[in-house]
């Protein structure tokens, strides 16, 4: 039997059957579904895309999969080419992984050894954000900081190599000044905060952390597993502050199978790139750089660039603002879009109980979490197609 995620296996209903998928749908067996959470934001261009399928189906007559310890290939090298090219600044080196979480353990590490190499063996603390998520793997739970996922947070007390701050300037200047001189890295998903709530903050306080991370000399980390590809309007949020490493996962397959990857700068690169083996990156999953994954990456990539994203995601945004304009209800705390996020906070996460079904009844897939009810739709979504979600989500409160 399937053990899902995140669920009391006990109480929890049957998950939808999905039997298709095609486009911006899911099809159960009498129903078809807008995905409005794009399989937890990763299918950023529809399900069954032919270039994607193509792309695919090429890779599997040549080979799925070869490892990169001793070898080489195409797929992977043409994938680390194409972000050193595309990605911005002097983020050239990608070193794969097969998840998010396993990426942003990467990031951590590679920002922890970085300062090892040099000596720097005090510098084992990690800043992180309130509310913050980077995935469910040890370190990312013990940086992360939401107690609603993450049980480490009380079973093992406050890690001592971890300090969280608020995203407010002021905040984070007296969180430098204190702790400086242990930390190795901030790590921030920039300007939008997902798992741990939607959460959207000011471009300046990730302006105001990059002066400070100078200054100090500490690495600047954005986990972008969530908000890369456009999701917040912009391509990357490293396109408007450059971080010193970056995190990609999620949509960089267009969602269609487990990829991530740890971009370092030169400087970074540089500290471990040495004749003394003991300052290597000791890290290797096995389906790292796999081929089938690197070959759909780099056509979703291409479909990015060649079909103008970044508009639909303007056009997506635009519509959910005028959509969303003067809608207010007295179980609503706050409605946040931005880019191709909307989220609709509410006062008690019970007001949301029984949403998904209500959905499903209007042919709508949604996965409201705690008290957000929030939409991240593949970004191929027809006018009339995302004007049905957000009709959805405001008829809940009516
Ligand atoms: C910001 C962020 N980092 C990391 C992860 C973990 O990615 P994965 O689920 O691929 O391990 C997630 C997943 O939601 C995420 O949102």
């Amino acid at each position: 039997m399937i053990w899902y995620p995140y669920q009391q296996m006990k109480t929890m209903p049957p998950p939808y059957s999905i039997v298709d998928a095609e486009g911006v749908y899911l099809y159960t067996r009498d129903r078809a579904l807008i995905d409005s959470v794009s399989s937890w934001w990763s299918v950023i261009h529809g399900y069954k895309h032919p270039r994607l399928n193509a792309a695919i189906h090429r890779q599997t007559d040549q080979f799925a999969h070869v490892m990169l310890g001793g070898l080489t290939h195409a797929p992977a090298q043409q994938l680390a080419a194409t972000l050193e090219e595309w990605l911005p600044g002097d983020l050239d080196h990608c070193f794969f992984s097969d998840s998010g979480s396993v990426a942003v353990e990467v990031a951590l590490k590679m920002a922890l050894q970085y300062y090892g190499n040099q000596g720097e063996t005090q510098r084992t603390m990690v800043m992180a954000l309130q509310h913050a998520y980077h995935g469910d793997t040890f370190k990312t739970m013990e940086v992360g900081n939401d107690e609603d996922y993450h049980f480490i947070l009380t079973a093992y007390g406050k890690s001592p190599h971890v300090v969280h701050v608020p995203t407010t300037i002021p905040a984070l200047e007296e969180a430098f000044a204190k702790y400086h001189r242990q930390l190795n890295c901030l790590i921030v998903e920039p300007l939008l905060q997902g798992a741990g709530g939607m959460r959207m903050y000011d471009l300046s306080f990730l302006k105001r952390a990059r002066e400070l991370c100078d200054h100090y000399g500490v690495l600047l980390i954005f986990d972008e597993v969530a908000t890369g590809f456009g999701r917040t309007g912009h391509r990357f949020v490293a396109d408007l502050v450059l971080p010193d490493i970056l995190v990609l996962g999620k949509a960089l397959t267009g969602g269609y199978l487990g990829h991530a990857v740890t971009v370092a700068n030169h400087k970074v690169y540089q500290g471990f790139y040495d004749d003394d083996p003991s300052h290597a990156l000791m890290h290797g999953p096995t389906f790292m750089g796999n081929a089938l994954a690197c070959s759909v990456a780099l056509e979703s990539i291409a479909l990015f660039r060649e079909e103008d994203y970044l508009s639909k995601i303007q056009r997506i945004e635009a519509i959910t603002r005028r959509e969303m304009a003067g809608f207010s209800h007295p179980s609503v705390k706050e409605v946040r879009i931005l880019g191709g996020c909307v989220c609709i906070e509410v006062h008690d996460p019970a007001l949301l109980q029984g949403y998904q079904q209500f959905a499903y009844q209007r042919g709508v897939f949604s996965r409201p979490f705690l008290q957000y009810l929030y939409a991240m739709v593949p970004y191929v979504i027809q006018e009339d197609q995302l004007v049905q979600v957000l009709d959805t989500m405001k008829a809940w409160f009516r």
